[in-house]
């Protein structure tokens, strides 16, 4: 019997090494066990996007659509692409984001819902609306087409998230809220920035958290949620 324990040597092995070890130790059960736990590390790193090197990123958004116009409750200095200078809206977060305290997902907006405002407001030449426009069928002659918005935040396959009982919990304890969203202190808007920092004040979403197992284990273990396995992998 050779277990990971009695063979010092296996712990500090690199992946290829310990896999070896253990084959030519023979214990079926024990290969069985390591490959179980390997395809997990090595999906687990094949899951995970390039962000892992340095998660501050932020994509090009097939529209440049910012947070700070529409969210922001701040009075803050946003010149447009046709120029004028415009201020916050201060519109809640599940204005747009409507599953967020329902479901597993926050939810995108489909690009009708922008048109309810965007058919007439806006200037008729400020680019970035109007590729929106075209999106929504309101110009142009290709019909309607859905946007193809690129995801900031994604975990690896492997790991399963929901919203819904975060933002009750959260919005109910608000002692455990990290950072503020333009210091709003009630409503669900108030607790995102836990995990996505201050989204109503960014011209483009970059995650400011990593998000990483650890931060979600210490939480789950200092709220009194579910540290077992199953509550989080598939
Ligand atoms: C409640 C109304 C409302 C909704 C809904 C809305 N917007 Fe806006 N948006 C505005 C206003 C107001 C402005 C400022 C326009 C101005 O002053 O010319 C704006 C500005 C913009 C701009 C211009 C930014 C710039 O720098 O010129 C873009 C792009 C934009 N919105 C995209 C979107 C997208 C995409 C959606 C849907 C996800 C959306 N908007 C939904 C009200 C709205
Ligand atoms: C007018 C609609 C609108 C409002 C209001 C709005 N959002 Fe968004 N949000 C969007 C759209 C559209 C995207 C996708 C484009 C992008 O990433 O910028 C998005 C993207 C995001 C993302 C990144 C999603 C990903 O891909 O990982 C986060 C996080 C987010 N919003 C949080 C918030 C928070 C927090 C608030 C309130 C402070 C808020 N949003 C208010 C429309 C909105
Ligand atoms: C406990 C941490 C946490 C809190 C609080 C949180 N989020 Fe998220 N959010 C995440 C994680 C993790 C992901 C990526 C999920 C995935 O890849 O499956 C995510 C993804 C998203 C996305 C993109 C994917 C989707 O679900 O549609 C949006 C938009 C978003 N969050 C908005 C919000 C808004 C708005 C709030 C506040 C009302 C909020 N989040 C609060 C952790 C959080
Ligand atoms: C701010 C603290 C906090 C953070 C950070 C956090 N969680 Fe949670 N999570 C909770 C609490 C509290 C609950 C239980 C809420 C309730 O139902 O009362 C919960 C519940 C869950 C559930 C539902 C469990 C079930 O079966 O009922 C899942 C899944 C989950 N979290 C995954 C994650 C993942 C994955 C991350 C990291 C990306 C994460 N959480 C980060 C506090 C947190
Ligand atoms: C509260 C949620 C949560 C719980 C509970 C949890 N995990 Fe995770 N785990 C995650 C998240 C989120 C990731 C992806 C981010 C990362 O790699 O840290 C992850 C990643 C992993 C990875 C891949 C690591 C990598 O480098 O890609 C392994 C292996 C793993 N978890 C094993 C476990 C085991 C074994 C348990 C039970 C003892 C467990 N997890 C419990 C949330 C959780």
């Amino acid at each position: 019997m050779v277990s990971e324990n009695e063979n010092p040597e296996t712990k500090s092995a690199s992946l290829p090494m310990m896999l070896i070890l253990v084959l030519t130790a023979g214990g079926l059960g024990v290969m069985a066990v390591s490959g179980v736990i390997a395809a997990f590390v090595i999906t687990g790193w094949l899951g995970q996007p390039v962000p892992v090197l340095g998660f501050q990123q932020t994509f090009d958004q097939p529209i440049d659509f910012p947070h700070t116009i529409h969210a922001s409750t701040k009075q803050l200095k946003h010149v447009a692409a046709d120029g004028q200078t415009m201020e916050g809206l201060g519109l809640d977060c599940t204005f747009c984001h409507r599953t967020v305290t329902t479901q597993a997902n926050a939810g995108i907006p489909p690009v009708g819902f922008c048109a309810t405002c965007h058919e007439v407001i806006g200037s008729a030449d400020n680019n970035e609306i109007n590729i929106l426009r075209d999106a929504a069928g309101i110009i142009g002659d290709d019909g309607k087409e859905p946007i193809d918005w690129r995801r900031v935040h994604r975990l690896p396959d492997h790991v399963r998230f929901v919203h819904e009982p975060h933002i009750r919990y959260l919005t109910q304890n608000l002692s455990e809220v990290k950072g503020t969203t333009d210091g709003v202190t009630t409503g669900p808007s108030a607790v995102c920035s836990t995990c996505h920092g201050n989204v109503a004040a960014m011209e483009q979403v970059e995650q400011v958290e990593a998000l990483k197992m650890g931060q979600c284990v210490d939480c789950h273990r200092d709220n009194g949620a579910p540290t077992d396995c199953a509550a989080c992998h598939h």
